[in-house]
């Protein structure tokens, strides 16, 4: 009998480890011969842990597992996939998992992370074969053909960057993945290196093929350590399988890989912030132009993409740009790996064509507030991301979509709250966050931030409220305008959103709370 527990670290934080240790003396003690696979997480995050056996019917689930309930569970059957409470049935049946377009998390929760045998047999490497049988410029083409853009929040073409690096001469080019995902609301980066690191490992290879690049950086936060060491061991596997080194896949193509750890500060996610503390400096946004297209990773051209835009390439050459193209929607295409945080029901990833809308993807799959209230507001795109009211979540998972509605899609974090939140003290929290991880290096952001704060202050306890509201205003435009980077020039999003939404929270004489 096979049997899954998951090693993804939101599902040891609930007691996987023990679930896992429980199971096998349960077997031992039953007298069954049982292999436990420690896979990734499907992503159902109220199920973990969420333990299957593979069965005739498919793999069927149990969950949410706790470790003292094992033994009971196997008493009742579980080995043999026996009905029983926390049964849920066969897992790829569930319409969480049936109604998503998996292609970057096509394996993850399926196979073991770290066993190549697994990754070859689920269609990996397809992609990286096809890409080293076309020539470098084919491969840009195919990813711009695609119309994947930047899934680290600001969307740009990925297939114009990388043609960026392919036409910048040089002799030393490198592709850097950042895995920095500071947003709040966000873990599918973190999800994903833990449940299919070597998706990401194909994908950086084929852009480090298509732009001529020789090594590569992942910039892990220091808050996934569990990410680092999977990634760690997922690279020392790939290199003995001759996937990564001097010549991949017997290609001639010389890439390897190397893993980074942040210390802890959002603005590293910046990419040029990123790239300065990969050279081993402090983490301070560097000024564009040059952007590191040209001028990057110690002055050399290198890709920055995000990685779950990486992790979109080895299905875009396998399958071939038109059928990635044929997802999504507008400009929009492809997928993206929504997820669902906060005061939540039902939170995980949910990966799906662009399109969707908002509303479907909390109400019909989410299940709505964990709480049982109303929902009042959700934050989508990190602490940088607008607040869109209740009555406004018909709006399409696109791009486009949310730029109108003054909005951003960002990374793809949804941050639901309910009925009792308080707008301005949301508000207050932008301008405080923005303070607190400020670079310093532009005085719109260092000082706007901390003025920022002091006003909201003396908004919500109601002196001058009118003189500060305006100058609040003036603030917002300030820094939309003038900061040197998002951190500064998104901040106000938030600010002005949860003005423009929920303006009585703002009112002290009329606040209830
Ligand atoms: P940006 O619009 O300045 O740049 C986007 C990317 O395109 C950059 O990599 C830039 O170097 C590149 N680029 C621009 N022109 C180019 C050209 N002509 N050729 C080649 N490459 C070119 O946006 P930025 O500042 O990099 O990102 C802001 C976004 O980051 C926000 O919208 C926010 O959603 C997101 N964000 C994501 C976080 C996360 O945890 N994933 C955290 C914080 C912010
Ligand atoms: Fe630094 Fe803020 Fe200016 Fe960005 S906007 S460069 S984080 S001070």
């Amino acid at each position: 009998v096979t049997v899954y527990v998951p090693r993804d670290s939101a599902a040891l934080s609930v007691g996987a480890d023990l679930v896992a240790a429980e199971l096998e003396l349960a077997a031992a003690r039953a007298g069954r011969s049982v292999r436990v696979v420690r896979n990734g997480s499907r992503g159902m995050l109220w199920l973990e842990p969420l333990v299957e056996v593979a069965t005739e019917r498919g793999r069927v689930g149990y969950g949410p597992v706790p470790p003292e309930r094992v033994g009971e569970l196997v008493a009742a059957g579980l080995f043999d996939g026996a009905d029983h409470e926390l049964c849920q049935g066969v897992v790829e049946e569930l319409p969480w998992l049936r109604d998503q377009t998996r292609l970057c998390f096509t394996r993850v929760g399926v196979t073991d992370p770290l066993s190549p045998e697994d990754y070859l047999a689920h269609g990996g490497l397809a992609g990286l074969r096809r890409a080293l049988a076309l020539p470098p410029a084919e491969v840009v083409a195919q990813v711009t053909e695609s119309g994947l853009r930047g899934r680290g929040g600001a969307g740009f073409p990925a297939g114009i960057k990388w043609k960026t690096v392919a036409d910048t001469p040089g002799a030393l080019k490198f592709v850097c993945c950042n895995a920095d995902e500071g947003d709040s609301g966000t873990f599918a980066d973190r999800m994903l290196m833990e449940g299919d690191p070597f998706i990401l490992i194909e994908g950086m290879t084929i852009a480090a093929y298509a732009v001529g690049a020789s090594e590569g950086y992942i910039y892990i936060r220091s808050e996934y350590p569990d990410a680092v060491r999977t990634m760690r061991q997922a690279i020392t596997v790939a290199r003995a399988q001759g996937w990564l080194g001097e010549d991949v896949l017997g290609s001639g193509l010389g890439f390897d890989l190397h893993v980074r750890v942040g210390a802890g500060a959002y603005i590293c996610g910046e990419e040029t912030a990123m790239l300065e503390s990969l050279e081993g400096k402090r983490g301070m946004v560097r000024a564009k132009p040059p952007i590191p297209a040209i001028t990057g990773l110690f002055g050399k051209p290198t890709v920055v993409n995000n990685v779950l835009t990486l992790a979109s390439v080895p299905a875009i050459l396998a399958d071939g740009a038109a059928a990635y193209q044929a997802l999504g929607v507008e400009r929009s295409r492809g997928t993206q790996v929504f997820q669902l945080a906060g005061n939540i029901a039902r939170g995980g990833v949910f990966e799906t064509a662009f399109g969707m809308t908002l509303g479907d993807l909390i109400h019909n799959y989410g299940g709505g507030t964990r709480s049982g209230r109303p929902v009042r507001a959700v934050q989508v795109g990190g602490p940088l991301g607008a607040y869109l009211p209740a009555d406004g979540l018909d709006v399409p998972m696109e791009y486009e979509a949310f730029a109108s509605a003054g909005a951003m899609l960002g990374h793809g974090g949804i941050v639901v709250f309910d009925d009792t939140v308080d707008m301005a003290a949301m508000a207050r929290f932008a301008m405080e966050f923005c303070a607190e991880e400020s670079c310093g290096k532009c005085t719109p952001c260092r000082v706007g931030a901390v003025r920022g704060v002091e006003t909201i202050d003396k908004i919500v306890a109601g002196q001058d409220p009118d003189d500060n509201l305006a100058l609040l205003g003036d603030l917002c435009e300030l820094m939309t305008e003038g900061s040197l980077c998002a951190m500064g020039g998104l901040t106000p999003m938030p600010v002005r959103s949860a003005l423009l939404h929920f303006p009585d929270d703002f009112t002290a004489r009329e606040k209830k709370r």
